[in-house]
C-alpha cells in the first residue's frame, strides 16, 4: 500500500511564531524530534496571550512539506482487520515502552475523536474518530501543534498492517497507551472507516482552548456539541495525568522543570503530575493543591475544582481512583467512538471480554475417583434389562416392580442356601 505518510520523511516543520524552533522529521522512528536553536528564548508558566498574539496562536504549525502526510490519500476506506489490530497492539507496546510516547498517543486520539458535532448527522461532515487528522490541513490547526510527531511514530505501525484504519490505529495506540501506563482497561471496538480525502477534515476550532474567559462555559459549550456531560468531562479532564505542556507547541507550560528535565522522551516541558508516565488519580490531588511551581494548572484544569458541578466529580476522583479509573475507562470509550462510522456496524472487539458467564461444562473425568467406568456394552445390557422390566432413561421402574424383583431375589438365595445345606 502506498504509504500517506511516507512521502513526509523529508519535510520539515518549523513554529512559524517562534522562529528559534525547529521541529525534524528526521529520524521519522525517534521519540527526540525537537530541537531547539540557540536563539530560542524561553518563558515560564503563562498564560498564551502575553507571548503570542490570537493570530499566532492560530497558526502555531506551518508545514513547510509540498508533500505532507495529507496530500496522499489512504486507498482504503475499508474497517479493519482484527488479527492485524491484534499484532499491531503488540508492535505499538513495543514502541510505547522504547519511546515513552504514551501521552502524545492519548493526544493523537484525543484530537481526531474530539472534533465530533452531535448536531451533524452526516458521515464524515459531523467530524469525529474517522482518521482525518492524518491530513495536512488538519495537523496544521493550532490545536494539533506536535501532533506530527505521534503520527511518524506509528507510521510503521500503519505501513506493516495495510488493513487497519488510520482512525483504528489512532484509538488502539491512545487506549493501549493509557492501559500500558498502568490505568484502567478501556472497553473499545474498532472497525472504523477512514475519511478518504482532506476536503472531508472538519474546519479548525472544534477542540477546546486551555484560557479561554470562562473556562466551564467554554468546556461545557465544546463537550456538550461532543454529546459528553459533565462527569464525562472531568473523567477525561483525567488523562493529563500523563504528558507535558510544551510552549513551543501550545504557548503553555515552563520549557522545563525538575520533573521534564531528562526526559524520558526529548526533554522538557512542564507536566500537571511528578511521574508523568503513569495513568492514577495524582492529576486531580495535584491541580487540586496547586503547591508546587513545578506542576502545571491550565486555566481548564483549575475550574474543575471552582464549578460546583465540576467539583463533585474532581473531589471524588482526588479521593477515590477506583472510581476514577471506572469513569474514564467508560468516558474514555465513549470518546473514541464519536462520530465514527463502523464496518461491520456492531464493530469488532479484540478482547475476550466475558459478556455472560457461560457455565462450565460437566464433565465427569474431571472428578473421577479413579474407579473404572462400566464399558459400553455393559451399560448397553443393563439398559436393555432395565428396560425389559418397564424402566427407561425418562423412565423410573414402579416402586412396586422394585420390591418384587427384591422379593424374589431374597427368596431364591434364601432357597439356594438352604438346598445348599442338604
Ligand atoms: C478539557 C479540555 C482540554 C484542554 C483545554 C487541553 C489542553 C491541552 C494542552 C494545552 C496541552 C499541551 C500540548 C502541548 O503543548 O504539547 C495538552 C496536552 C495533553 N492533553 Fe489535553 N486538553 C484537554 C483535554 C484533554 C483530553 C480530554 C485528553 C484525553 C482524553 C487530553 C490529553 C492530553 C495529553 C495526554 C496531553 C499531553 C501530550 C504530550 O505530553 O505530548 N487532553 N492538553
Amino acid at each position: 500500500m502506498t504509504s500517506s505518510l511516507g512521502n513526509t520523511a523529508s519535510s520539515r516543520i518549523s513554529a512559524s511564531s517562534s522562529p528559534g524552533v525547529r521541529l525534524s522529521l528526521h529520524p521519522p522512528s525517534s521519540f527526540s524530534l525537537l530541537s531547539f536553536s540557540s536563539s530560542f528564548k524561553p518563558f515560564a508558566f503563562s498564560p498564551l496571550s502575553s507571548h503570542f498574539s490570537p493570530h499566532q496562536r492560530r497558526s502555531a504549525v506551518n508545514v513547510s512539506s509540498s508533500r505532507g502526510f495529507g496530500t496522499v490519500a489512504s486507498p482504503k476506506c475499508a474497517a479493519s482487520n482484527s488479527d492485524q489490530l491484534k499484532s499491531a497492539r503488540e508492535d505499538l507496546k513495543q514502541l510505547l515502552n522504547s519511546q515513552f510516547c504514551h501521552p502524545i498517543l492519548v493526544r493523537l486520539g484525543w484530537h481526531d475523536a474530539g472534533t465530533y458535532n452531535k448536531n451533524i448527522e452526516e458521515w464524515p461532515q459531523r467530524g469525529g474518530a474517522n482518521g482525518s487528522l492524518r491530513f495536512e490541513v488538519e495537523l496544521k490547526h493550532a490545536a494539533n501543534a506536535g501532533l506530527v510527531n505521534a503520527l511518524s511514530l506509528i507510521q510503521p505501525i500503519k505501513d506493516k498492517y495495510s488493513d487497519v484504519t488510520f482512525a483504528d490505529l489512532f484509538q488502539l495506540a491512545s487506549a493501549t497507551a493509557i492501559e500500558e501506563a498502568g490505568g484502567p482497561k478501556i472497553p473499545m471496538k474498532y472497525g472504523r472507516v477512514d475519511v478518504s480525502g482532506p476536503n472531508e477534515c472538519p474546519e479548525e476550532g472544534r477542540l477546546p482552548d486551555a484560557g479561554p474567559p470562562s473556562p466551564a462555559d467554554h468546556l461545557r459549550e465544546v463537550f456538550y456539541r461532543m454529546g459528553l456531560n459533565d462527569k464525562e468531562i472531568v473523567a477525561l479532564s483525567g488523562a493529563h495525568t500523563l504528558g507535558r505542556s510544551r510552549p513551543e507547541r501550545s504557548g503553555w507550560g515552563k520549557p522545563e522543570t525538575k520533573y521534564t528535565k531528562d526526559g524520558p522522551g526529548t526533554p522538557g516541558g512542564q507536566s500537571w503530575t511528578v511521574q508523568w508516565l503513569k495513568f492514577d488519580n495524582s492529576y486531580f490531588k495535584d491541580i487540586k493543591a496547586k503547591r508546587d511551581e513545578d506542576l502545571l494548572v491550565l486555566p481548564t484544569d483549575a475550574v474543575l475544582f471552582e464549578d460546583p458541578s465540576f467539583k463533585v466529580y474532581a473531589e471524588k476522583y482526588a479521593e477515590d481512583q477506583e472510581t476514577l479509573f471506572k469513569d474514564y475507562a467508560e468516558a474514555h470509550a465513549k470518546l473514541s467512538n464519536l462520530g465514527a462510522k463502523f464496518d461491520p456496524p456492531e464493530g469488532i472487539v479484540l478482547d475476550d471480554t466475558p459478556v455472560q458467564a457461560v457455565p462450565e461444562k460437566f464433565v465427569a473425568a474431571k472428578y473421577s475417583t479413579g474407579k473404572r467406568e462400566l464399558s459400553d456394552s455393559m451399560k448397553r445390557k443393563i439398559r436393555a434389562e432395565y428396560e425389559s422390566f418397564g424402566g427407561g432413561p425418562d423412565k423410573p421402574l414402579p416402586t412396586n416392580y422394585f420390591l418384587n424383583i427384591i422379593i424374589i431375589i431374597g427368596v431364591l438365595a434364601i432357597l439356594t442356601s438352604l438346598l445348599g445345606n442338604y
